[in-house]
């Protein structure tokens, strides 16, 4: 995992009025919503004797353990301790660990790190997302390293096989570019262009025009985004929530505004799910089989031309890992 970065790890709909127990980043974390509908997050141990804190309840803007009766602020300060009466003050000692959290788009983020900086910036989003989308979310377990289910949500040289009956239709084998696109430090694009093998070499991807901004790309948000951009009305957006080293859960979500009567809108894009399902585990049948799980710079991979997403994917990945350990 990289160190010191916001993670998407659940879906709003998923925190209601009771704290909700999650492993997420190798961690038992406790989501809950106080009832002003603020989210907050921390970890899933009472300090006083090592209790789930999710097991307990809410009370008003506290958390309550279970146990003993300790309640704790969104902070995850303890601030009432019941047997010691509620006159005595509280020692500072008295503090589950808390993450920053950031709700949006149907989206809880984490920010997953020891200190947050004082001016920590919200999480990015994809910005032509807007609220004119209907959506729907799976959420699908893979046994797998986050960093391989994204990789594969990049690559483009698996399409005409693993998808030869799907989206890879076409035996489009040959993979020119692909092109890739910096948006900025954190977020890459990536235009494909497969094709047939006509006994041409693929061209480079500097020999690969950039395309109308209104066309198909992929979409790459550090560290755990992905949007496959179909076009001005439909796409698709995963979320890789790590669960631990060998755990994922993909959040796919499929948008369309194509269709925007009522009723209509939410059959058609529910209607969408199994087919972005099936195509799902088609890739996750071979991506558990990866040998080893975490990706990396070095594993011993002999990559090609078209792999270039990945290898991009990888540095970057390398680099904030390197900046989180020197922080
Ligand atoms: S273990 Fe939580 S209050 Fe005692
Ligand atoms: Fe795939």
């Amino acid at each position: 995992m990289i160190p010191n970065q916001w993670y998407v790890l659940l879906e709003s709909r998923q925190v209601q009025s009771k704290p909700v127990g999650v492993t997420r980043l190798g961690e038992k974390l406790v989501f809950w919503r106080d009832e002003a509908g603020h989210v907050s997050c921390l970890r899933d141990r009472c300090p006083h004797r090592g209790i789930e804190l999710s097991k307990g309840q809410v009370i008003h803007d506290h958390l309550q353990c279970p146990f003993h009766g300790f309640e704790y602020d969104t902070s995850g300060q303890a601030v009432v301790i019941p047997a010691n009466g509620r006159n005595a003050p509280v020692p500072k000692a008295f503090k589950a660990h808390s993450y920053p959290t950031h709700e949006a788009h149907g989206f809880i983020w984490t920010w997953w790190g020891d200190d947050p900086p004082a001016n920590l910036e919200p999480p990015r989003f994809f910005g032509d997302l807007g609220e004119n989308f209907t959506y729907r979310t799976v959420y699908d377990p893979w046994d797998a390293h986050y960093s391989r289910v994204i990789e594969n949500q990049l690559d483009v040289v698996h399409l005409p096989f693993i998808h030869h009956n799907t989206i890879g239709r076409g035996n489009r084998t040959v993979v020119d570019g692909p092109g890739i696109e910096w948006v900025d430090d954190d977020r890459f694009y990536v235009y494909v262009y497969n094709r047939v093998d006509d006994g041409a070499p693929p061209r480079k991807p500097d020999e690969v025009p950039i395309p109308d901004p209104s066309g198909f790309r992929l979409e790459f948000i550090f560290p755990n985004l992905w949007q496959n951009r179909i076009g001005d009305d439909v796409r698709i957006v995963a979320a890789f929530v790590p669960v631990d080293e060998g755990h994922t859960l993909l959040y796919l979500r499929f948008y369309q505004r194509f269709m925007r009567l009522p009723v209509l809108r939410e059959l058609v894009t529910w209607a969408a799910m199994p087919f972005n399902v099936l195509v799902a585990h088609q890739d996750r049948r071979v991506v558990v089989t990866h040998q080893p799980q975490p990706s990396g710079l070095r594993i011993g991979e002999k990559l090609i031309q078209g792999d270039r997403p990945i290898i991009e994917y990888r540095r970057r990945r390398q680099e904030l890992i390197e900046k989180a350990n020197m922080a």
